[in-house]
């Protein structure tokens, strides 16, 4: 039995200045469903569920709530509607309880205008219990890790009791059991009759939990379909108007001299006898589970965080970085798995942050020079093909995938010899993220020394030469390229033994 349409978007259109961002724009969505909108980064999806939630307002075109118009003019509007809605970027206030920042606005005192802190903190803890993780209602926001903030964003909108859930790439920061938890949390959903809007870069998720969806290129509709009734090879040609046949280049060929050696770096209590070496022309995978301690590794060789013990080898010389500085100095980078707290300056323009690494190649005297740093931003935009107006455009006005695509043009700059990247494709499209994936191969056989930590073990197996597993802090495994497969590194994440490694 077909189910009614509970939402109906018409004619939707809507311009920056400088892009159409969406162009007579329609789809249905039915009660009960879980609705996937995919498209290339840039292409509307944010954009079109921001106007769904109240938070824009369309140039023209129609949203009609169960057969009836209806217009925004607030988030809250829509709220009041029955729309709930997580947004891509995390948006909680770090200095308030995780209590408070789920009932934010909604708060109401007693008569004494008392707030009932622990009728708050209870509401709160029952939703929470849902995902089993380790979050309270009392912990302050700040303290949580990016995955929990992502949970608490969930929670906030799960509390609103809404009609119509927008998940706006939802998992792009969630560990592998907070994303299962938010699977078993949407089939409850749609089982209560919730209809769910759901974006996501990654197939495997729209083919699992969707239903139906609806594909929008460059701002326009494309089409909108059953999932059963379609392949993810059809969705792709689909989103980016070609066929994407090798997803990933080719392994290295040629692996010369050593660029760095680590040997058994020890940070108490964080990660213990940590060694390897990355040689020139091979790609480096850390694997693991979210909370093995890949990121500390990488942070610590950066300089970033100290270590208690163990040697680093740069270029045949023992180093030791007092900061991410001294790091930088000798050309090593590090690409930040958050990009909003550590990556990007959101209010400057594109081309101060992509030049922001690298000043003295756009100066002379100590004085910027206009040309040549309009002329550096621009060749990395059309390098990377970041989908921008122009280049004095804030980075806030990007999408979020080419929002990281800035942060990569910007450590690319330096001119790195190794680089750490940190979920470098995280919300990145497929079409782009093969594109990336292209061009670190090409960085690698070029000489400069690459290291992918990252979370999809596809990215991993297809790009890596050689993989270290970690999991809680230790090394357990080391895998060739020619032993790579999805069984082996999981095998070895979920361990807890060290099974002896290779340089
Ligand atoms: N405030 C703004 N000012 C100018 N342009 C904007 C603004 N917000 C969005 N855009 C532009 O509108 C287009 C659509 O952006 P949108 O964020 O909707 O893309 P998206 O499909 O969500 O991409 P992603 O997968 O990268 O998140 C992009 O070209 C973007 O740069
Ligand atoms: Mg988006």
């Amino acid at each position: 039995m077909e189910q009614k349409t509970i939402l109906s978007v018409k004619g939707i259109n809507k311009s920056y200045p400088g892009t159409k961002a969406l162009t007579d724009v329609h789809f249905d969505l039915r009660q009960g469903e879980v609705h996937a909108l995919i498209g290339e980064n840039g292409a509307g999806k944010s954009t079109l569920m921001n106007i769904v939630g109240g938070v824009i307002k369309p140039d023209s075109g129609q949203i009609m709530l169960n057969c009836k118009e209806v217009k925004f003019h607030s988030p809250k509007d829509a709220q009041d509607a029955g729309i709930g809605f997580v947004h891509q970027e995390i948006a909680l206030c770090p200095h308030m309880t995780v209590a408070e920042n789920i009932y934010m606005g909604r708060i109401k005192g007693n008569i004494l205008s008392m707030l009932d802190f622990s009728e708050l903190n209870r509401k709160a803890g029952e939703i929470l219990s849902l995902f089993k993780t380790g979050i309270t209602p009392q912990t302050i926001v700040r303290k949580l890790t990016v995955a929990d903030q992502q949970v608490v964003e969930i929670v906030k909108a799960l509390s609103l009791d809404c009609k119509i859930l927008v998940l706006d790439e939802p998992t792009s920061s969630l560990t592998e059991s907070e994303t299962e938890a938010l699977f078993v949390t949407i089939a409850n959903l749609k089982a209560r009759g919730i209809s769910i809007l759901y974006i996501s870069h990654k197939m495997s998720e729209i083919f699992r939990i969707c239903d139906s969806i609806t594909i929008l290129r460059d701002g326009h509709f494309i089409d909108s379909l059953k999932v059963k009734e379609i392949s993810p090879e059809i969705v792709i040609s689909k989103m980016v108007g070609r066929n994407i046949t090798n997803l990933y280049p080719p392994k290295s060929t040629k692996v010369t001299e050593k660029i760095i050696e680590v040997r058994n770096l020890t940070r108490k209590g964080v990660f213990n006898n940590i060694s390897f070496e990355i040689s020139k022309g091979e790609i480096l995978g850390i694997a693991g589970l979210v909370g093995s301690k890949r990121t500390e590794v990488a942070r610590a060789v950066c300089g970033i965080d100290q270590v208690d013990s163990g040697e680093v080898h740069f270029e045949g010389e023992k180093v030791h970085f007092k900061s991410y500085r001294d790091a930088i100095k000798r050309g090593i980078a590090y690409l930040t798995e958050d990009r909003k707290i550590e990556g990007l300056f959101l209010n400057l323009s594109i081309k101060k942050n992509i030049t922001a690494s690298c000043l003295e190649k756009v100066s002379k005297f100590k004085i910027i020079n206009a040309g040549a740093e309009k002329n550096w931003a621009n060749s990395f935009s059309e390098k990377l093909r970041i989908k921008l107006y122009n280049v004095n455009q804030k980075a806030s006005s990007l999408s979020g995938g080419n929002q990281q695509k800035i942060v990569i043009a910007k450590w690319l700059s330096i001119n790195p010899k190794l680089i750490f990247m940190d979920e470098p494709t995280r919300g990145i499209d497929v079409g782009a993220k093969s594109e990336i994936h292209d061009m670190l191969r090409k960085l690698s056989d070029e000489g400069i020394g690459i290291v992918i930590i990252s979370s999809e073990l596809p990215e991993i197996i297809g790009m890596c030469d050689r993989v270290i597993v970690m999991s809680e802090g230790r090394i357990t495994g080391v895998l060739d390229a020619k032993d790579l497969s999805e069984e082996h590194i999981m095998t070895y994440a979920a361990s807890s033994q060290e099974h002896g490694f290779a340089g």
